[in-house]
């Protein structure tokens, strides 16, 4: 097999996952392997299995355990036909594979490299497919607001203007504003999350940090969240939801890390990125930074924002319970 047929057959992958289920396809269409597995590699150089051999192959009984010896020594450990392979740079590979080589079988030096590739490229993909709806989503939202209550509300200036001199106008007027208010309500409606009120903000988090999850960052999420009155779970939930779409847009990161607990009278959340992270001081305050401390404020906390280039970026605050 040549590093064509491979680069070829992950051209297309959209997904890491799916690059992953492409090399492993082909080695074994290839002859090379018996079968193989691949794990991710989470924060503290934990293992998680994603992709399994589909024969439970008893050979691949230990794969766990190689996949640990090969990321703790940071290259590729072999015993007997099996071999674990970590995929991504030294130190801090993105996963290992673990293959039960066929006898004599070479595998393409390329391999990890175009298996990097794919799955950075694929990953990007996916993170770009994930703004451009929340985007389009904005745009949606915002021309509801200009077409809609927008246009009610001038009709209800002019009706307005009009009653000044002809004050039968007025239940006119009065109609119209009901009429925008009605609108307004509507939309905030949909905008707030109806996750959110039925799930509580617990639940509601996890499931949009399942959303979130596919565009092929490694998430780690511990949550621990009482009940809250619901505009403080609002509140929490559009910090998060900012200071993760930050780490998106911005950060060009591999893991995030999010984390919200109660300490005696105090909540207590994190949104930890390792990403190329940016200097606070030179960079201007903006709607989304501001619009978390606001929030943040609002509910009698603080909050606190530190990076540096080079060195990822963590969004800490707490409020009182
Ligand atoms: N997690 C992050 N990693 C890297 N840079 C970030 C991160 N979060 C924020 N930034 C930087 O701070 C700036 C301000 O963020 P924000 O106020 O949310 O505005 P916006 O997201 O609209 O650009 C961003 O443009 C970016 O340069
Ligand atoms: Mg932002």
């Amino acid at each position: 097999m040549d590093c064509a047929q491979l680069a070829e057959a992950l051209a297309e992958a959209q997904t890491r996952e799916e690059a992953v289920r492409r090399t492993l396809a082909l080695l074994e269409e290839e002859g090379l392997i018996a079968c193989g597995e691949a794990y991710w590699v989470g924060e503290g150089l934990r293992l998680f299995q994603m992709q399994a051999c589909r024969t439970q192959c008893p050979l691949l009984a230990r794969s766990r355990e190689l996949a640990g010896e090969a990321l703790a020594q940071g290259s590729p450990v072999a015993q007997g036909s099996l071999l674990a392979l970590p995929v991504g740079p030294r130190g801090r590979p993105l996963l290992v594979l673990v293959l039960s080589l066929q006898e004599g079988a070479r595998l393409p030096e390329a391999l990890p490299a175009l298996l990097l590739l794919a799955l950075k490229r694929s990953g990007v993909g996916q993170a770009a497919r994930f703004l451009r709806a929340q985007e389009e989503e904005r745009r949606r939202v915002g021309r509801e607001l200009h077409d809609g209550v927008g246009s009610l509300l001038t009709a209800a200036l002019l009706t307005l203007k009009v009653a000044e001199k002809r004050p039968e106008k007025l239940p006119e007027a009065r109609a119209q504003v009901a009429e925008a208010l009605e609108e307004v309500r509507r939309l905030s409606r949909e905008l707030r999350m109806p996750l959110l009120d039925d799930l509580g903000l617990e639940a509601a988090l996890r499931r949009y940090l399942e959303e979130y999850g596919k565009n092929s960052l490694r998430v780690e999420a511990h949550l621990q969240v009482p009940p809250l009155p619901k505009e403080k779970e609002v509140a929490l939930f559009r910090v998060v939801q900012e200071a993760l779409t930050n780490v998106l847009r911005h950060a060009k990161a591999h893991g995030v890390r999010v984390a919200l607990w109660t300490e005696g009278e105090r909540l207590f959340g994190l949104v930890e990125d390792d990403g190329q992270g940016f200097d606070p001081a030179k960079t201007p305050p903006s709607v989304g930074l501001l619009g978390m401390q606001e929030r943040i404020q609002s509910l009698g906390g603080s909050l606190q924002v530190r990076s540096a280039p080079g060195q990822g970026t963590r969004v800490e605050f707490g409020v009182p319970l």
